[in-house]
């Protein structure tokens, strides 16, 4: 399965910081945005990934991450012109799928906790699934609106008045009739490709599995000043308390194997002295006990 990471629009929400950087470039406590999304596929295994943002900000992504291989992944690169909405993803990616299941995850998305949801959902795909997580903003959101059995019923992006309290993350996984029916779908309102749009045609199709994931996961928002302030907060607060990083990728690749000792090192010695390099020395002399 490969991944998507949008790292497109305008972050309208955080005017004047996103001004002149995108906003997935914005730090979140100690790195980059958009290190939190890149991890989140890495435990789920995908490590091919396909990175869209804008005509002005993709050589940005592209000198901060490189081709993927100092993390044992593979990077390319698209361009969205306009901020023509979520759903457009899968349009401009088609040609890099030959009928392959795909996982989106929004660019802006963090996910904290013991990633099992997320690597089951993978394994057990069929057709479509997407997530719910209980927030007290629902208007916020897409929103889906479960029966008894949790089984989906309805789907709305932002309802102007309570229907369910159940938000859907950006993280999507879809099975490779999803570039088709991205063809199909029409602009809403305000002009964008909706990603719920292609929801519903799951969900009419009797196809679109919902797991809700529960609340020893942490899902953080980023999207205007106070969010994200208390999003790097709580990074800072778990990293200080256990002086374990969250998202750091070189971590994570030496530990699932997609990168040996010896690549780990050649990487690590190249940065600049930060705490950041200091504590993937920390880590490697735990390896070498
Ligand atoms: C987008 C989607 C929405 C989803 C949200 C998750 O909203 O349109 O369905 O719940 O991401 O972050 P946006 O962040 O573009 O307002």
């Amino acid at each position: 399965m490969k991944g998507i990471i949008l790292a497109g629009g305008k972050g309208t929400r955080l005017y004047p910081s996103t001004k002149v950087i995108s906003k997935q470039l914005l730090p979140v406590f100690d790195k980059p945005m958009i290190y939190y999304p890149i991890a989140t596929l890495m435990l789920g295994g995908i490590r091919e990934i396909i990175i869209i943002s804008t005509p002005d900000d993709i050589v940005f992504y592209q000198e901060l991450l490189g081709n993927g291989s100092q993390w044992g992944l593979s990077f390319s690169y698209v361009i969205q012109e306009k901020p023509l909405g979520i759903a457009q993803a899968f349009v401009l990616t088609r040609e890099f799928f030959s009928n392959e299941k795909v996982c989106l995850i929004l660019g802006d998305n963090i996910f904290y906790g013991k990633l099992d949801f997320f690597r089951n959902a993978i394994k057990n795909l069929k057709f479509a699934t997407i997530f719910a997580y209980e927030v007290e903003n629902p208007q916020d959101y897409g929103v889906v609106v479960l029966d008894k059995d949790k089984k989906p019923i309805e789907i709305v992006e932002k309802p102007k008045s309570f229907i369910s309290k159940y938000a859907i993350p950006g993280l999507y996984l879809f099975d490779e009739r999803v570039f088709d029916f991205a063809l199909t779908l029409k602009p809403s309102a305000r002009g964008e490709l909706e990603i719920t749009d292609i929801q519903k045609i799951y969900l009419q199709l009797n196809e679109l599995n919902i797991e809700i994931i529960g609340r020893g996961i942490a899902w953080l928002d980023t999207g205007n000043p106070t969010n994200l302030i208390d999003a790097a907060l709580f990074i800072r607060a778990i990293e200080q308390r256990q002086g374990r990083k969250i998202a750091c990728l070189e971590e994570i690749a030496l530990t699932l194997g997609y990168i040996n000792r010896k690549e780990f090192v050649a990487w690590v010695e190249k940065m600049p002295n930060s705490d950041y390099k200091k504590y993937c020395l920390k880590i490697l002399g735990e390896l070498d006990g």
